[in-house]
């Protein structure tokens, strides 16, 4: 039911892991499933130098954790913010129709690691 690039991003998913110094932190949840995903970023001059995260739930919760990481590995803030799920699902060639909710994870925890960023800036 999983096509290549959905099978290869859950069975080597990219990008997996913490960031020590991190500068902001998202954690989001599926609550009609209960599945986590907690993401970290490093930004540098205004861009994600690096991403990582902790994905806790379905095969399509962790391809699409996987996929979204490297889609905004190397963006700014502004585009990281804009990916959509529609957008991730689109780069994994497409999702069993059950199985798009799960897409939301990922681009949930980017803005909210981005949200957190933001805030710590502000607070100085
Ligand atoms: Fe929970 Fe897929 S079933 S995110």
């Amino acid at each position: 039911m999983y096509n290549e690039t959905v099978l290869d991003h859950f069975q080597n998913p990219r990008n997996t892991g913490e960031i020590a110094d991190a500068s902001g932190v998202g954690s989001v949840g599926n609550p009609a499933c209960g599945d986590m995903m907690k993401l970290y970023i490093k930004v540098v001059d205004g861009r994600l130098m690096d991403v990582r995260y902790k994905t806790f739930g379905c095969a399509a919760a962790i391809a699409t954790s996987s996929i979204a990481s490297e889609m905004v590995k190397g963006k700014t803030v502004e585009q990281a913010e804009q990916l959509t799920r529609e957008d991730v699902v689109e780069a994994l060639h497409g999702l069993p129709e059950e199985k798009v909710n799960c897409s939301t994870l990922a681009p949930d925890a980017i803005r909210a690691a981005i949200a957190n960023y933001s805030r710590s800036r502000s607070s100085g």
